[in-house]
């Protein structure tokens, strides 16, 4: 069975806007487009019940019902416990939080081992844990094919490692990190392990309960959602954590790690993406016994093969290609790498190709993605950075096609 393309693209507003629809659109990992579910569930709670939630009057239960929706949804979506989850602003503001609240179990001379594949969000906080005497360990890329080797990790890793810190997917490099051995690795020698998966959840529907990490954290509105991030924390972990809200919200899960508070319209419209995945399992799969995670798990088989066929058509047009050095594996297959598709062309800044394509009504994004160290480390030059193709289940292979033509116009010739 194939994902069904007018299907899935029926869904989505943007598709039937004159604004956008001619647009082939591929800077995804840069934030999705979202489907009519969460639309109306925002317009609904800005339009019903704009009101403080939680309070003793109906527009009041109702907002806090909404919100509660939410996040028994996307609790339920990753296989966790409502209690484990924050939704924060956004992943960086969550990942700020959790670092000040494992300050506490760090000792001067303790390690934390942070990437340089990763995005700054999953680097930069940890970093500043060195003020108080913690000592920075980085794990790095090959400088020629941009992947984390365990080997690496191996030799970092000690008894005096607290956290390894290191993204599911890099936002440029596209490949699945090797996350059970690294948590293996990780948990023999007693450290916690900090997840980012912002460029992995477009592509996968991952499952708490096994994916073995202490914390995951993702962006909504990266996965066809609102502005928001969303922390989970196993209950073991949390319990590691110290309360960063309002002392009287040291009890209540939502808040401890949640010093902003709860953006209510935004969380309230959050449902709308568990109603869309199970939309598309509905038409693809009728009903079944499954529960929302297994159901969404289902979808996402489909979603995994359609995007590995688009990152390939990509691929295989980029890889042979004299003049330009792709970063990451030169073939998908779902499961390992993410339709995310990062690549600079020697004859040419990536700014340059970006602005070209978009003359042509192709969106896709020049630059470093805030993974500054990762370009650096592979020396390139951070101000031209790459030029980034960033597919999710929507994009159609008319689309790709659509733009190795616009390539083919702006690439010299081999
Ligand atoms: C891999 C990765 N991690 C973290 C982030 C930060 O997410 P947010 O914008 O929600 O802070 C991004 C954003 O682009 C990202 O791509």
């Amino acid at each position: 069975m194939e994902l069904d393309l007018d299907f899935v693209r029926g869904q989505f507003p943007a598709f039937a806007d004159p604004q956008t629809c001619d647009w082939a659109f591929f800077e995804n990992a840069g934030g999705s487009y979202v489907p009519a579910t969460v639309i109306s569930r925002l317009q609904r709670f800005f339009i019903e019940h704009k009101v403080q939630p939680y309070g003793a009057f109906a527009l009041s239960k109702q907002a806090g019902e909404e919100m509660d929706e939410s996040y028994a949804a996307i609790a339920e979506l990753i296989n966790a416990a409502p209690e484990e989850i924050t939704i924060g602003p956004s992943t960086t503001l969550n990942l700020y939080v959790l670092a000040q609240s494992l300050r506490h179990l760090l000792r001067p001379g303790d390690e934390i081992i942070v990437t340089n594949q990763d995005h700054e969000a999953n680097v930069g906080c940890w970093r500043r844990l060195s003020e108080h005497g913690v000592i920075m360990r980085e794990w790095r890329v090959g400088k020629a094919d941009a992947e984390l080797e365990l080997s690496d990790l191996d030799e970092l890793i000690s008894d005096k490692t607290r956290l390894v810190c290191c993204t599911l997917c890099s936002n440029l490099v596209g490949t699945h990190n090797d996350m059970a051995s690294i948590v293996e690795m990780a948990h023999k020698v007693g450290a916690l392990v900090v997840a980012d998966g912002v460029s992995y959840a477009p592509h996968v529907i991952p499952d708490m309960q096994t994916l073995g990490v202490d914390f995951y954290a993702y962006s909504t509105y990266k996965t066809f959602g609102t502005h928001q991030g969303v922390l989970w924390g196993s209950s073991e972990a949390l319990k590691k954590t110290e309360g960063q809200g309002h002392f009287f919200n040291e009890e209540k899960s939502r808040y401890r790690l949640n010093p902003a508070g709860p953006q209510h319209a935004q969380i309230a419209a959050l449902a709308g993406v568990t109603e869309y995945f199970d939309a598309l399992h509905q038409h693809h799969f009728g009903d079944s016994g499954l529960n929302l995670h297994q159901r969404a798990h289902q979808v996402f088989e489909l979603v995994g093969q359609h995007e590995a066929k688009l990152a390939n058509m990509l691929l295989d047009y980029l890889k042979d290609r004299d003049g330009i050095r792709l970063l990451g594996q030169d073939h998908a297959t779902p499961g390992s790498r993410a339709s995310t598709i990062a690549f600079h062309a020697r004859a040419m800044p990536s700014a340059h190709i970006a602005q070209q394509l978009a003359e042509q009504q192709i969106g896709v994004g020049a630059g470093d993605f805030y993974a500054l160290r990762c370009v650096e480390a592979l020396g390139m030059d951070p101000d031209d950075g790459v030029v980034r193709v960033s597919m999710v289940h929507y994009n159609t292979a008319e689309e790709v096609q659509k733009l190795i033509e616009g390539l083919d116009t702006i690439l010299p010739g081999d």
